[in-house]
Formats: structure tokens, C-alpha cells, sequence
């Protein structure tokens, strides 16, 4: 049985103009000490995605499908089951540290009070095991530091005070939602480092969403690109990196040809993420894709592998082979 199996996903936002469909048809199985890279531009529906299996929708959110842990399903667990596996089992790490640390609490205090409730631990046997995880998470002097309040931490200290938070209870899932995008590129390369060797350590399963495919090159297994709410692309992060087949991957992985230009000049995606209240019925890339057809806007694109034989699955109704060139381009320039 797989750790974690989603099913046909779907999240709906009741609104003043109507539903808002932010997540649909979305799956993938996630198997113990794996990576899975959710990535897609601001709105695409990554954040809803995690947030849904994890109970923590706006009040206006509705979820449809299946997200099965270990078999039973987080979509339709009570406050009480989920409480239990929240945090414990499976927790989330934020791109805003602060969004779950106590600014009125020292680290200690914080990181203690968890494992006496989770774990029955006593103060004394919690306060070592919190050093401890301050030290995996590579914190200078850490038995000093733990005494120090969260405001006392730089931002990339701070992120780190987080990751050692969401491990405290050695969680099976971590869900890792833009951890480093607030962060200057070497900070970000450290702590992405940092999440691969705690992988190897304690062998925990990573969901890392990013908008940016750079982040997820060097850790992730498998990579699903979501746009407009939906699964675009979905494959084996050396597929997408090195042979992407839709054209909004290809997007991200840097330029498109300036199909209006002579000599395929580069350039990046033009036009902006879709409004998620007025999609097109179609493909919701279709407005901003250079190869979209009458079908593109009319029919929304099935996923399905990419070709007869392909491991990938790809929501396009342009033959992977009339993309095989472009790709081709942007990858190897
Ligand atoms: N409470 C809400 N009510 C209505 N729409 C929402 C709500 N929360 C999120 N959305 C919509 O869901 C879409 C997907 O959001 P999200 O998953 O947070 O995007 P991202 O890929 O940037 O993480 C957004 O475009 C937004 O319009
Ligand atoms: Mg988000």
C-alpha cells in the first residue's frame, strides 16, 4: 500500500460569482522516503492541492475524491483523527516560518511542549531530543540557542527552526509549500540540501511545491506541473527536466520560440497566470500557449501518457512529437 494515494482531487471555493474551481482531477501516489515535486505559477492550485489533504481549506473550501493515507482517507477523517496524523504523521512546512511558530514562546518551550503531548515524553528526555534535531538541521550551538525566541533567529535560521518543528515527531510526509522562496539563493541551496539529507536520514516522504522547477531539480523523484488547477504535465523529474513534452513545461523550463519571430528568439511564458472564477472551457493554457488550436480552446485535453509507450502523462492535444524539436531547443539551447 502506497503512503499516501490521491485520487481524482478536486477543490471547490463557494464565492460571491459563483464556484471556483481551484484543484481538479488531480493524482499520484506517494511511497515511503520518495519526492514529489508540485510545481506551477502562482494560482495554479499547488497550496489548495496539500492543503485540502491536510484539513486546513478556508471555510468556504469543498473537497471531492480521495486522498488516502496508509489507506484511509484525510478527506473525510473527523477533526479528531486528523488532529492525530496533523503534525505528527504528515506536516507542512511554510514559506513564512512564522505562520507556525509561537512569536511569545522560546524554541524550547515550543518544540518540548509537542513531544510531552505527542510523545509522552518528560521535559528533560524532550529538551534533549529538541537539541538534537536543532543540531540535524544544522544549528550553530544549538543547546544555547534553543533557549532563544523565534524573532532572535535569522530568516534562513528561522526556516530551520521550522523544519526541526515539522520533524519533531519524525513525520512520514513533509509537506514543504515554497520553503525557500523567501530566501537569497544561498540560503535556499543550503536548505535544500539540508532536505535531501534529512530524507536520507530519516527516510521521510517530501511533497516540495515550488514555482520554480530549478528547486525541485536536484530532489525530486517525480515532478507534476499544475496550471490553472489542473495536471499539465506528470513524470519522472528526468522526463521533465530533460525531455518535457507540454508546452507549458517547456515554458518553465525557461523561453518559448517567438513563434511571431523570425529565428526563434527565447522568451519567457508571455501573458499571466488565468483568472480561476472565468477559465476558458478548453485547456486552461490555451490563452497563453503558441500552439494551441480551435480544439486547445473548445476541449479540455485529457491526461494520458505522452505517447503509446511513455511513462508520462501529459494533458495536450498536440502530438508529443510536434513538441519533441521545441523541447529539444530549449533543454540542450
Ligand atoms: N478561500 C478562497 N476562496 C476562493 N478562491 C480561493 C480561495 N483560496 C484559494 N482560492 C483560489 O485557488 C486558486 C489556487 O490557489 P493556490 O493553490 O493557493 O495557488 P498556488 O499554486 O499559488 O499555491 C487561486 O487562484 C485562488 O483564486
Ligand atoms: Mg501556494
Amino acid at each position: 500500500m502506497s503512503l499516501l494515494k490521491v485520487n481524482d482531487l478536486g477543490v471547490q471555493f463557494q464565492t460571491h460569482d459563483g464556484f471556483v474551481y481551484a484543484v481538479n482531477g488531480v493524482n499520484f501516489e506517494l511511497d515511503r522516503g520518495q519526492t514529489l515535486g508540485i510545481v506551477g505559477e502562482s494560482g495554479s492550485g499547488k497550496s489548495q492541492s496539500v492543503l485540502a489533504m491536510m484539513g486546513l481549506l478556508a471555510k468556504n473550501g469543498r473537497t471531492t475524491g480521495e486522498a488516502l493515507y496508509k489507506g484511509k482517507n484525510l478527506l473525510t477523517m473527523s477533526p479528531r483523527e486528523m488532529n492525530q496524523i496533523r503534525g505528527d504523521r504528515v506536516s507542512m512546512i511554510f514559506q513564512d516560518p512564522m505562520t507556525s511558530l509561537n512569536p511569545y514562546l522560546t524554541v524550547e518551550r515550543q518544540m518540548t511542549e509537542v513531544l510531552e503531548l505527542h510523545k509522552n515524553m518528560t521535559r528533560k528526555a524532550a529538551k534533549k531530543r529538541a537539541i538534537e534535531l536543532l543540531e540535524a538541521v544544522r544549528i550553530p550551538e544549538a543547546a544555547r540557542r534553543i533557549d532563544m525566541y523565534p524573532h532572535e533567529f535569522s530568516g534562513g535560521m528561522r526556516q530551520r527552526v521550522m523544519i526541526a518543528m515539522a520533524l519533531l515527531c519524525e513525520p512520514e510526509v513533509l509537506i514543504a509549500d515554497e520553503p525557500t522562496t523567501a530566501l537569497d539563493v544561498t540560503v535556499q541551496a543550503q536548505i535544500l540540501s539540508l532536505l535531501k539529507d534529512l530524507q536520507r536520514d530519516f527516510g521521510t516522504a517530501i511533497i516540495m511545491i515550488t514555482h520554480d522547477l530549478g528547486v525541485v531539480a536536484g530532489l525530486c523523484e517525480n515532478v507534476m506541473v499544475m496550471y490553472g488547477g489542473r495536471v499539465m504535465e506528470y513524470g519522472s523529474a528526468n522526463d521533465i527536466f530533460y525531455h518535457p513534452s507540454h508546452p507549458y513545461t517547456i515554458g518553465l523550463l525557461g523561453a518559448l520560440p517567438r513563434l511571431d519571430h523570425e529565428g526563434g528568439e527565447l522568451m519567457s511564458i508571455p501573458g499571466n497566470p488565468p483568472n480561476m472564477a472565468n477559465l476558458p472551457k478548453g485547456c486552461p493554457f490555451s490563452e497563453r500557449c503558441s500552439f494551441a488550436s480551435e480544439q486547445c480552446v473548445n476541449e479540455l485535453p485529457p491526461l494520458v501518457p505522452s505517447t503509446a509507450d511513455s511513462t508520462v502523462l501529459r494533458a495536450c492535444h498536440r502530438p508529443a512529437e510536434q513538441l519533441a524539436q521545441l523541447s529539444e531547443e530549449v533543454v540542450h539551447g
